[in-house]
């Protein structure tokens, strides 16, 4: 059993593949259980979140999946994202004592610069859902970024000034998701939702989402972003891209 408990109790620790989430959805198709964990080194081809890549140095950050099979229907998914940010962020705090930002729905920011997100894939007939992977990418130790990244990534060693111990981090990470995703599965999102609130910069903020320009008002009771836009008018954001528009 690793300190992770359940979760992380079945790990695949990979050096190369192409991306954690391709053979966590194997897995999970061959049945794999709850709580199944991928973690590599490296990946030739990284996934993030709208198409994008998602790069990473050999051996220096985090990279992970877990198989998830809860009874939530399709529609509920990205409460997921959320609550995987969350984790993310407590993790963080807990081992590195910094303090992360998120900005909705899935990124992890220090000093505004994004250091993990979070990507998740779902598979459902339509409605119900069969398996959720959940792909946690954490800039770690990671002191170089391409050029085109520089300006507004960062990594925990950059914001810490020290390198931190992957291992301790996965390891907390994994139990820290534990425990929220098991409050999620038992009450839904009411308890995840206040504690994103609170580590959520988000709010406040003009944004930009889709056609909708206006400004982060709050996040509604199921994880959707409410913007209100210049004629008073509020839309819910449920997935997509958000642009923060103040910087
Ligand atoms: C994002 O912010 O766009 C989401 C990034 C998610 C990256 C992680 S790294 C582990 C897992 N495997 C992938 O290919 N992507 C996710």
């Amino acid at each position: 059993m690793t300190p992770g408990g359940r979760f992380g109790e079945l790990l695949y620790e990979l050096g190369e593949v192409d991306s954690t989430q391709t053979v966590a959805r194997e897995l999970a198709d061959t049945r794999a259980p709850e709580g199944t964990v991928v973690a590599a080194e490296h990946q030739r081809a990284g996934r993030g979140r709208g198409g994008r890549s998602w790069l990473d140095r050999p051996g220096e950050n985090l990279l992970l999946s877990v198989i998830l099979r809860p009874a939530i229907q399709a529609a509920d998914v990205p409460q997921l994202t959320l609550v995987a940010a969350v984790a993310v962020a407590e993790a963080v705090e807990e081992v590195v004592g910094l303090r992360p930002a998120i900005k909705w729905p899935n990124d992890l920011v220090l000093d505004e610069r994004k250091f993990a997100g979070v990507l998740t894939e779902a598979a459902s007939d339509g409605r119900a859902v069969s398996r959720v992977i959940v792909g946690i990418g954490i800039n770690v130790n990671q002191r170089e970024f391409p050029i085109e990244l520089a300006a507004r990534a960062t990594s925990l060693a950059l914001a810490r000034g020290a390198p931190v111990e992957r291992r301790v981090l996965r390891d907390v990470l994994l139990s820290r998701l534990e425990r929220w995703y098991g409050l999620y599965v038992d009450h839904g999102f009411k308890p995840v939702h206040p504690e994103w609130c609170r580590r959520a910069v988000t709010v406040g903020r003009p944004v930009v989402a889709g056609d909708v320009q206006g400004t982060a008002v709050a996040l509604d009771a199921d994880g959707a972003l409410l913007v209100r836009d210049a004629a008073g008018r509020t839309h819910r954001i449920v997935a997509g891209e958000v642009r923060d528009a103040s910087r």
